[in-house]
């Protein structure tokens, strides 16, 4: 094996939930679950170097209001990859954060994705997408998804992640309420809320065999299961849906547990207008950006820098 003295940059994106259903609750405590994922361009941005002299990692992060400890599911998923990897050598990473946290967007979780993938190359591990999904799985249930982006049926806790190819492309507004909502809660919400078991429609079991599908064929599907559960204690969240719905958004949706509502749009400036009418709601940080459609990739920086003009 060898180790790389070079540096890595990642892109983390976010993640949206097209569809997300919450299952039986398992015997370990987690929820079986049933959801299309697709990743969008909001990005986190980390780099990755081998730092000499001192062993363990090294996080630093531009927002101060984020822990940079065993907290962090960087500095969680790095420590892990490094055990598993039995190195014994020194990492800085730097977290550039975009994607707001509590969000039911994945930042967290795709941040480890990042980093587990940036160590991968960094440190040339050589393993398998399966191999770092199963590591990401130990650091949190969305974890696995990002692997197998841009779009993925994911099941199970989180781990069972089929690859799904979401044909086409949408424009996306994000709207962020500007204040968190706690995972936990919003599972132990949900299922304060609900009696009885769930179970899953034959047109999504259809979804479950193919390969490919359309936005088109995707969209009357939509739900999010934590919506029953979320609105009725936030009914901002509410507001933001019926809103970008009546400006005209194919879809509109909580993301995750939230606090995140998207909107889905076919074409640009349908989509800037509604980020344009959003206006009333003075705490929200609202997002206008592409469906995804690559996969996660690194890049070492000094390949891309810009080529010298003249
Ligand atoms: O795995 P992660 O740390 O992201 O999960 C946070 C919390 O969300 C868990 O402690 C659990 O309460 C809940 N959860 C769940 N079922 C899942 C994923 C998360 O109940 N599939």
């Amino acid at each position: 094996m060898t180790v790389g003295d070079g540096a890595v940059r990642v892109c983390a994106p976010a993640k949206i939930n097209v569809i997300l259903r919450v299952l039986d609750r398992r015997p370990d405590g987690y929820h079986n679950l049933w959801s299309v994922m697709q990743t969008v361009a909001l990005e986190d941005e980390l780099r990755l170097r081998v730092r000499a002299g001192q062993a363990g990692v090294m996080l630093q992060c531009d927002d101060p209001t984020l822990p940079t400890d065993h907290r962090n599911l960087v500095s969680r998923a790095a420590t892990l990859a490094l055990e598993r990897a039995g190195l014994n050598v020194g990492l800085e990473i730097e977290l550039m954060k975009r994607i707001p946290h509590g969000a039911g967007l994945g930042g967290g979780s795709s941040d480890a994705a990042a980093t587990i993938q940036g160590m991968n190359r960094l440190l040339g591990l050589g393993w398998t997408v399966a191999r770092m999904a199963e590591l990401g799985q130990q650091v949190g249930s969305d974890v696995p998804f990002f692997f197998f982006a841009p779009s993925a049926l994911v099941t199970g806790r989180g781990e069972i992640v089929k690859p799904l190819r979401l044909k086409g492309a949408r424009w996306v507004v994000l709207v962020n309420p500007g204040f968190p909502i706690d995972t936990r809660w919003a599972y132990e919400r949900l299922s304060a809320t609900r009696s009885g078991a769930r179970s899953l429609s034959s047109a999504l079991r259809a979804v479950e065999t193919w390969e490919a599908v359309t936005w088109e064929e995707l969209l009357p599907l939509v739900e999010n299961d934590f919506e029953a559960a979320v609105f009725p204690e936030h009914g901002v969240l509410h507001t933001i849906k019926t809103r970008l719905l009546s400006q005209g958004a194919e879809a509109a949706l909580l993301s995750g547990s939230g606090s995140t509502v998207f909107g889905v749009f076919r074409d640009e400036t349908a989509a800037r207008q509604a980020h344009a009418g959003l206006d009333r709601f003075e705490r929200c940080r609202a997002y206008v950006v592409r469906t995804c459609t690559e996969a996660l990739s690194c890049e070492d920086p000094s390949a891309s820098a810009p080529l010298p003009v003249g």
